[in-house]
């Protein structure tokens, strides 16, 4: 089977190198010519665990290549996955531009009958859409099939490989056939359905998961107002295996991931067939006031000082394991610290060329977590990357101008801050306060 993945971002790149490493040949086109060189030279452009290794690999053993040429790519091939970036736009809308411009790009240039595979995350309807789209512009025949993508940013190759379930949708059983008959070596169970359910079982799949996400948020603001802990509430509830304790970690929300571009897709969709979800509507209003919720706490902590404070933000990537900084929260709290006059001094185990390319130039970079403390007023945590986690946390008392930590994931248990001289703040659980400067020592 002669495979093209269209898309060699984090989503087509895994694609790519799985399809691969389960024994098909794998064509990947990237249509910028330097990129695509640098994937020819087994030079990944991104950071995805485990990712680059496997790539080589299947370099190597020939069953995976890169070009730069449509033709190439597309002309002679039996399978077309299309893995292109579907942003959110500003108005809350999904942009399929690049879909479109994708689908045309394989009607333009096939000169045999394929089968398109829609691994982009799509609307509920885009499917019927880009078919007549591409009908406009080929005679050729096609058949398409959707196959969602479950797979976790940081942890994508492990999903691809040991995930719970693959969902193929499409009008054509023959055609879905095929895509299963692609898919079995990855030994994962198979649920072939209609294209629309299909759509729907991707966004409802994420929209349940915010949906925990901003309950357990909620959650969290009832504990602080009633001096509870969200640690115990959390963990106690989600013994109840009917709720389960995944997905119940109170913090700044799920803004870092693609859920707002999941959820915004499941209330578009909902339009389209006249249909609201007041329900979701509530899940992002919780989840977008989260960053407020963040900084009202770091002015009340700051007594609203920040001019001239150097604060220590640590984590810029919008979730651990990756170095992808779109829509991440440690973006708008970056510039948000700026026009309060803060001098901003951040840190990321990966992320840092990404960040560089969208935050202003007053903000300082470090190379290591220990230079973005050194001194510093304030540190706020922003990703809960495991370097924070497993930093000993002396460090902030040694290096630190003030022990004062605003933790936007609840990194570290309140025990163990205790035992340090530390003013420590999270979401939904009693501050720590340093015991010579306050009373309220919990
Ligand atoms: N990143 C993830 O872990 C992940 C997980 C699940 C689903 N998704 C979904 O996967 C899709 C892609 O996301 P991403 O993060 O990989 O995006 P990305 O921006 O990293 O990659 C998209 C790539 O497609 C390329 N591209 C765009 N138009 C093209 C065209 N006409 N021909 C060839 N290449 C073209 C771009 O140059 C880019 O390299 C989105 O719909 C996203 O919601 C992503």
């Amino acid at each position: 089977m002669r495979i093209s993945v269209i898309g060699a971002g984090y989503l087509g790149l895994v694609t790519s190198v799985s399809l691969a490493q389960i024994g098909h040949n794998v064509v990947g086109l990237e249509p910028d010519r330097d990129r695509a060189e640098q994937l020819k030279n087994g030079l990944l452009p991104l950071y995805e665990p485990g990712l680059k290794g496997l790539m080589k690999t299947n370099m190597n053993e020939e069953r995976l290549s890169f070009t730069h040429d449509r033709t190439q790519a597309l002309n002679d091939t039996d399978v077309i996955y299309i893995a292109v970036e579907t942003p959110l736009l500003s108005n809350g809308r999904v942009d399929l531009t690049a879909v479109e411009q994708a689908s045309i790009d394989i009607a333009t240039t096939i000169s045999q009958p394929v089968i398109v595979v829609i691994k982009s995350t799509v609307p509920l309807g885009t499917l019927t859409n880009i078919e007549k789209l591409m009908k406009k512009h080929t005679k050729i025949p096609f058949q398409m099939v959707i196959n969602p993508d479950f797979s976790r940013q940081g942890n994508a190759v492990h999903d691809t490989f040991y995930g719970d379930r693959i969902v193929l949708g499409a009008v054509n059983d023959q055609a879905a056939n095929v895509v299963e008959e692609i898919n079995i070596p990855f030994q994962i169970p198979i649920f072939k359905t209609d294209i629309s359910s299909a759509e729907i079982i991707k966004y409802a799949s994420n929209a349940f998961l915010a949906t925990k996400i901003s309950f357990i948020n909620d959650i969290a603001r009832l504990c602080e107002n009633a001096g509870a802990n969200i640690d115990d509430v959390a963990f106690a509830i989600g013994l109840d295996d009917r709720i389960g304790r995944k997905f119940l970690g109170a913090g700044l929300g799920y803004g870092a991931s693609f859920f707002p571009h999941e959820v915004a897709g499941i209330e578009q969709a909902a339009e389209n067939v006249d249909y609201r979800s007041s329900l979701l509507e509530s899940v992002l209003r919780v989840n977008n006031n989260q960053h407020s919720v963040f900084m009202k706490k770091a002015k009340e902590v700051m007594d609203g000082e920040f001019l001239g404070k150097k604060v220590a933000l640590l984590g810029l990537s919008r979730k651990p394991k990756t170095d992808d900084v779109r829509g991440a929260i440690s973006i708008r709290i970056a510039n948000y610290l700026l026009d309060l006059g803060a001098n901003v001094t951040a840190f990321d185990p990966k992320a840092i060329p990404n960040a560089m390319k969208v935050l202003p130039e007053e903000i300082e970079f470090a190379s290591t977590i220990e230079e973005a403390l050194i001194d510093a007023d304030v540190a706020f945590i922003m990703t809960d990357w495991d370097q924070f986690k497993d930093l000993p946390l002396s460090k902030y008392e040694e290096l630190m101008n003030r022990a004062r930590i605003i933790d936007g994931r609840n990194c570290y248990p309140l025990d163990y801050v205790r035992n340090y001289k530390i003013e420590y703040h999270s979401f939904g659980r009693p501050p720590v306060w340093i015991e010579e400067e306050s009373e309220l020592k919990q």
